[in-house]
């Protein structure tokens, strides 16, 4: 691994839940896999007043997200690593405090010879990332003639197209885009890093990686969890804001891309780009009400347990129409993905948490094992992001007697079997990369804006279009009765277990 220069994150947003649950934990793993250079702080800042002692106390000592390593680790060693988190009280808003805040990192800089790298984690509300970044450039903590500059941006960026675009010109004013960093936490996952190495480093997969050998290609991502204490936020976003336009479509880019000439960030961030730009919009209705569903869920029992509908949750409008689960089928237009259709479907409260990419393949054009039970047993290659992370086969084998009767086999690879256990998590190697300076694992401007591109129709026509429609679905189950009704021929989606290898459709009951 590079060495990682000395260097300062300044967290904005400090006194919210994404620092205490994910950002300090991941530093924490950083720190305790001695990845952290010497000369290395965080400074937290946002709108709560706090002392550095008592920002210490709230993310590391009482924090429920490092409780577990507090009771393992030596005290010393916790309060070593205490000690390096420090904390700038910001005032009533984001337009102030910044006087006060510069003074601080300039104080720290020069105490702990961190080089005036700094990085800007903008973990905080959207609507105040452009006041962020253009008061630190007033404090010309942008410019880069003694030290790096970089800001890492969260989710959501923006709210649709036009959004994301006034938003990716207002951090342009203050900051060039080699600086920003946009996160996303799917792209941390060594599952969907995996992708590129499943295709670009064999030759097995890739010459069948086209329109002549794929039938059709269908990705889930499923969650068994409704939206929790989020309700406020994700009653103004849904599914395909919460999920498709950032994730999903970072995954569907890693499947759907030209092989890149080499591993460096531009190199896979040009083809990704193309990649995106290649999914065919949707423009008219018919297509929009034919190629989309959208549904919610609504109370159930489960295992005895009352399951509570979407419209009670809190922070959520009684009469909502927010989708919590939405299935998109498109098409690719380019040369190799020409008329195979993706199917992409996400969803909260359904029967298990599973992310996976099935890559379905043609039947063979000749069927030499007529009446041998092959008939949609098609070879299927299937991508577990998580859980149980790993990759599986189908194939046909012959069943052992007499005659050609055909059964289906799996061939199957698991993470859990290698013997180098230790995985980053998504937050910890993001982080690495960007204190190296690495953007390969983060969004460009122009991906960004190309998600969205395809998005905004779909969004738009459910927002007012005619027809539209939202369906129920109880708690617990694989979405709305008709979801199937989406699949082209008389395919059904694959409903995954817990387990790579578990077949279709199995669940187990709480
Ligand atoms: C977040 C969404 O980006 O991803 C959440 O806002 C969702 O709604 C989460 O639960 C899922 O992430 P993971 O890593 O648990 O699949």
């Amino acid at each position: 691994m590079n060495r990682i220069p000395r260097q300062m994150l300044v967290i904005f947003g400090a006194s919210g839940d994404l620092t205490e649950r994910k950002l300090i934990p991941a530093i924490f793993n950083l720190y305790k896999g001695k990845h952290l250079p010497k000369n290395f702080l965080v400074l937290g800042a946002s709108r709560s007043d706090m002392t550095d002692e008592e920002f210490r106390t709230k993310v590391v000592r009482e924090s429920p997200y490092l409780a577990e390593e507090a009771g393992r680790e030596e005290k010393a060693f916790m309060e070593d690593f205490a000690g390096m988190l420090f904390y700038q009280d910001l005032g009533n808003s984001y337009e102030e405090g910044y006087d006060a805040l510069a003074m601080r990192i300039d104080e720290l800089n020069r105490e702990n010879g961190t080089s005036g790298n700094y990085i800007f984690y903008l973990s905080t509300p959207p609507d105040v990332y452009e006041i962020i970044a253009k008061n630190l450039s007033a404090k010309g903590l942008a410019d880069e003639s003694e030290g790096w500059k970089r800001l890492i941006v969260e989710k959501p960026f923006g709210y649709n197209l036009a959004s994301a675009k006034a938003l990716n010109k207002g951090l342009h004013q203050y900051f060039n885009e080699s600086q920003i960093y946009r996160i996303d936490h799917y792209l941390g996952k060594e599952t969907v890093q995996n992708l590129l190495v499943t295709r670009f480093a064999n030759s097995i997969f890739e010459p069948l990686w086209n329109r002549n050998y794929i039938h059709h290609i269908e990705i889930t991502n499923a969650e068994s969890v409704g939206v929790e204490k989020r309700g406020g936020y994700y009653d103004r976003s849904g599914a395909l804001r919460d999920m498709f336009q950032n994730h999903l479509l970072q995954i569907v880019s890693l499947v759907v891309m030209e092989p890149p000439i080499g591993d460096q960030a531009e190199e896979i961030r040009n083809e990704k780009v193309k990649a995106l730009k290649s999914l065919r919009i949707m423009k008219d209705e018919k297509t929009l009400y034919q190629n989309t569903i959208r549904g919610q869920y609504l109370a159930s029992e489960v295992g005895g347990k009352r399951m509570k509908g979407y419209r009670e949750e809190d922070g959520v409008d009684p009469e909502s129409t927010t989708e919590t689960y939405a299935a998109i089928k498109f098409f690719v237009d380019n040369w190799r993905w020409k008329d195979v259709p993706f199917y992409v479907r996400t969803a909260k409260r359904m029967p298990t948490k599973v992310t996976e990419v099935v890559v379905h393949f043609k039947s063979p054009h000749h069927h030499i094992f007529q009446g041998s039970g092959l008939r949609h047993k098609d070879n299927q290659l299937i991508i577990r992001i998580q859980p149980d992370e790993g990759i599986l086969i189908k194939f046909g084998v012959k069943v052992p007697g007499q005659g050609f009767k055909v059964e289906r086999a799996n061939l199957d690879f698991y993470y859990s079997s290698l013997s180098e256990t230790n995985i980053m998590t998504a937050y910890e190697r993001l982080l690495l990369d960007a204190m190296q300076g690495d953007a390969t694992l983060y969004a460009r401007a122009d991906e960004v804006e190309a998600a969205w591109e395809f998005v905004d129709p779909i969004l738009t026509y459910w927002e007012s279009g005619k027809d539209v429609k939202i369906y129920g679905y109880s708690a617990g189950v694989w979405g709305p009765r008709n979801a199937d009704e989406i699949m082209e021929g008389d395919y059904t989606w694959r409903n995954p277990g817990a387990n790579l290898a578990d077949d279709p459709g199995f669940c187990v009951l709480q």
